[in-house]
């Protein structure tokens, strides 16, 4: 039996979009729930009550958090793997790949640890990293442009 051809390096034009709109998507609604939290509340009979749009930014979030790890997931088979075994660029896609993982984990805490005190540690560390996600991002792929003399 012949033996499969080797799945190519570089991503396809698809799969660089599909990644452009998971992250666009991610980044933005996190980026809306902060705005809308932090300086679009309404005040109330009670005090500062959230504003009616902050839950839903969370909901859209969340659904393009499950996008994300689909999306690791594939990238995985993908690229990752092999990427590994060419020996290039393996600590600029391991601080991503850490990158992605500190906020699965972050973003998995949020949802399960419960809220005495670690929501005061995890939701900034969590949103700060994610922050600085794009800037990441940018340096794996563009390393090659640092390198050249
Ligand atoms: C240990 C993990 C990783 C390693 C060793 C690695 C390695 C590489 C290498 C060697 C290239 C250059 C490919 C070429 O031009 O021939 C590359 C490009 C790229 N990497 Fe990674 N990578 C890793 C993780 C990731 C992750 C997690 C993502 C996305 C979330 C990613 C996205 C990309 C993209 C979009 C390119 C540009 C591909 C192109 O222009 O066709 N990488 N990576
Ligand atoms: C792999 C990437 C990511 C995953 C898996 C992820 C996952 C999650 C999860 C599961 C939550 C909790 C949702 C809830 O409580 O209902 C969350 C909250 C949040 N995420 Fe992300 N996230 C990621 C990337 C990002 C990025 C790039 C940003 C950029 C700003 C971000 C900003 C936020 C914010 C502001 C919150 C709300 C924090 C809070 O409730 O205190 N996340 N994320």
């Amino acid at each position: 039996m012949q033996t499969p051809p080797a799945t190519p390096l570089r991503l396809g034009s698809r799969t660089k979009l599909t990644i452009a709109l998971v992250g666009a998507g991610l980044w933005a609604s996190g980026g809306l729930w902060l705005i809308f939290h932090y300086y679009l509340r309404r005040p109330g009979p009670w005090g500062p009550e959230p504003h009616l749009l902050e839950p839903w930014w969370l909901r859209l979030h969340g659904l393009f958090a499950f996008a994300a790890l689909w999306l690791i997931g594939l990238l995985c088979g993908l690229h990752i793997i092999r990427a590994w075994q060419s020996g290039r660029r393996r600590w600029s896609g391991s601080v991503l790949l850490t990158w992605l993982l500190a906020l699965t984990l972050s973003g998995y805490l949020l949802i399960y640890a419960g809220d005495d005190g670690a929501w005061g540690l995890l939701s900034p560390t969590h949103w700060i990293a994610g922050l600085a996600l794009p800037v990441i991002y940018g340096f794996h792929r563009l390393i090659r442009f640092l390198r050249r003399p």
